[in-house]
């Protein structure tokens, strides 16, 4: 591509660490961010979208198909994250957008947010804290605030991919556990790695004592995890999301809890976001809440900047993405 990068303008629609900003800058781009930590309104970024060549957004940048129609000019759109749902891909594709994404840098954050949850709704540790808070801390007590052991139980992995892999190999060597798993194809790779069994969704809604969601959000998944799902798991079994709210249906899944149809959850990701402080399951002993912090290390977001940034330095530089989820749309690119 022979352009020259001083004349292309990039609209970065979050804060994000500095470290890809400086190097999108030094390769010579006129970068444009959004400097304020709350969400950019849609307007404004329509607005600036619509002024600029490429667009390097986050999960709460909606990008639609109106949103694509109208900035149907954009070179590329670099999503800083490895989820896309924000993005109308099929869309974009349509419109020869390519988009590019930041895949296996957040794996093992986002693994440990899923480990942490399952063990802090397994020992009541959220609530626990909140009682200490609260003055109720009084003495010892051999009956009460039990919570269940995790050795040699069933995980039960719905998404096998790379952070899926990485939660089972945390169970499977902190507490030697059994792994099953549903996904939309069998994984002999990771089947050998875990000596994972591939199972039917029901089985695995059946077999699971901890079941942890880390699948893509999609028309398929929306909503999988519903009260027909709830009622299928065992009373004794822990739902735990670290993928997209949107996975599951929260008022089933408050009712499940609240019946009795499962025992525990421990969530990073809630639906809708962000949680309102005055819901429920913020008061359950066995719940444990997050606020979507997965990818939230150090390590995990300076990597993320450094490969959005890449992905569009690529794209303008050797008209490639390195990380692209809409290959059909960077074939049919003239550059
Ligand atoms: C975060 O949720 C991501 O998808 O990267």
């Amino acid at each position: 591509m022979n352009r020259n990068l001083n004349d292309i303008k990039i609209f970065v629609s979050s804060v994000l660490p500095d470290i890809g900003i400086d190097m999108l800058r030094r390769e010579g781009f006129n970068v444009i961010c959004w400097n304020n930590d709350t969400p950019i309104p849609p307007d404004l970024l329509l607005e600036n979208a619509r002024q600029c060549n490429a667009l390097l957004t986050t999960l709460t940048g909606k990008i639609d198909a109106d949103f694509l129609n109208a900035c149907s000019h954009l070179d590329m759109i670099s999503q800083f994250g490895v989820g896309y749902d924000n993005i109308n891909i099929t869309e974009a594709t349509k419109l020869g957008i390519p988009v590019g994404n930041t895949p296996g840098v957040l794996t093992d954050a986002t693994a440990d947010i899923a480990f942490g949850l399952m063990i802090a709704a397994s020992r009541k540790m959220f609530f626990m804290h909140k009682k200490i808070e609260k003055g109720e801390w009084k003495h010892f007590t051999p009956k009460s605030n039990l919570g269940v052991e995790l050795k040699h139980k069933t995980l039960g992995v719905f998404g096998l991919g790379r952070i899926g892999i990485e939660m089972a190999k945390r169970c499977k060597g902190a507490y030697g556990m059994n792994i099953i798993y549903h996904n939309r194809r069998q994984d002999a790779t990771a089947e050998k790695l875990l000596g994972a069994k591939y199972v039917s969704f029901d089985e695995l809604l059946a077999q699971a004592d901890v079941l942890s969601v880390h699948s893509v959000l999609s028309d398929e998944t929306r909503g999988i995890f519903s009260k027909a799902a709830f009622n299928k798991m065992k009373p004794t079994a822990i739902f735990i999301n670290t993928s997209r709210g949107g996975l599951h249906n929260e008022e089933d899944l408050t009712e499940a809890l609240q019946t009795g149809k499962i025992w525990g959850a421990g969530l990073d990701v809630t639906n809708p976001e962000p949680m309102l402080k005055n819901n429920p399951l913020l008061n359950m002993e066995n719940v444990a809440v997050l606020p979507h912090i997965g990818s939230a290390t150090a390590e995990a977001r300076n990597a993320m900047a450094t490969l959005a940034a890449e992905n569009i330095i690529a794209f303008y530089k050797n008209g490639r993405i390195p990380n692209i989820v809409n290959g059909e749309a960077m074939e049919r690119k003239i550059l």
